[in-house]
């Protein structure tokens, strides 16, 4: 489902180079649970935004669902990451001028235009918002009405609204207490069951309960997988 070989990413800042991934070699199988771990700066966000096709390597080649997105055009590369991926932050990322339901259908606003009908919009959305467990009642609230976990569930509908295979999350427990991060962990867990491929960093050590494998980086490379 994923594949990175030899991926190296390095970044320029006046005159140092940072190499925050040094020739990183990674699969993910489809329908896997991987958690990425590791110390502050050790490359763990540049993975998940390279695997996201948010980022682009240096040198080194990805793979993500089949197909090759290193050498893609930028409007490619968005194609690839619309249909593939959903992305869910640390900081939840929701527009604070929009509902949650109007949240959770921009993605399909960016990728339908006006080819969706609002009703068929509205609906698909508020499916989202029921996979991701929030209560209808919420669906007109902006994000400042929400608690965290609340906003959290937002977000993580709207990572499923283009019904991706792939949910990359980067800390999405690291704003939250730890027993609404259980649930959040637990949500995640349960699409992880139903079909989706996950891939969350996290520096939360009891998240092995609900990974497969646990993938360690420290300085740009994988040094332990467990
Ligand atoms: N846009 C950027 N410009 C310059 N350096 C960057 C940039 N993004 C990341 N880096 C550097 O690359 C290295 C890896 O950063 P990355 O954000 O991937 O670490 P991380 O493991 O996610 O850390 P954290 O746990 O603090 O989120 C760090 O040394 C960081 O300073
Ligand atoms: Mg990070």
């Amino acid at each position: 489902m994923i594949e990175l070989r030899d991926v190296t990413k390095t970044y320029t800042v006046g005159n140092e180079v940072i190499y925050a991934l040094k020739s990183i070699n990674l699969k993910i199988e489809k329908g896997e649970f991987v958690a990425v771990m590791g110390p502050s700066g050790s490359g763990k966000s540049t993975l998940l935004n390279i695997i996201g096709c948010l980022d682009r390597p240096d040198s080194g080649e990805v793979y993500i669902d089949g197909i090759k997105t290193n050498n893609l055009k930028d409007d490619e590369l968005t194609e690839i990451r619309r249909n593939k991926v959903g992305f869910v932050f640390q900081q939840f990322n929701l527009i604070p001028l929009l509902t949650a339901l109007e949240n959770v259908e921009l993605p399909l606003i960016f990728k339908y235009k006006n080819r969706l009908s609002e009703r068929e919009r509205r609906d698909r959305a508020i499916r989202c918002l029921k996979m991701a467990e929030l209560d209808e009642r919420f669906a007109n609230h902006y994000p400042n009405q929400l608690s965290g976990g609340q906003q959290q569930r937002v977000a993580i509908a709207r990572a499923l609204v283009n019904n991706p295979p792939i949910l990359l999350c980067d800390e999405p427990t690291g704003s939250l207490d730890s027993k609404t991060g259980e649930k959040i962990l637990k949500l995640l867990k349960r699409l992880n069951r139903e079909g989706k491929t996950v891939v969350i960093v996290t520096h939360d050590t009891s998240v092995a309960e609900y990974t497969h494998r646990i993938v360690y980086l420290r300085d740009g490379r994988v040094y332990f997988e467990d």
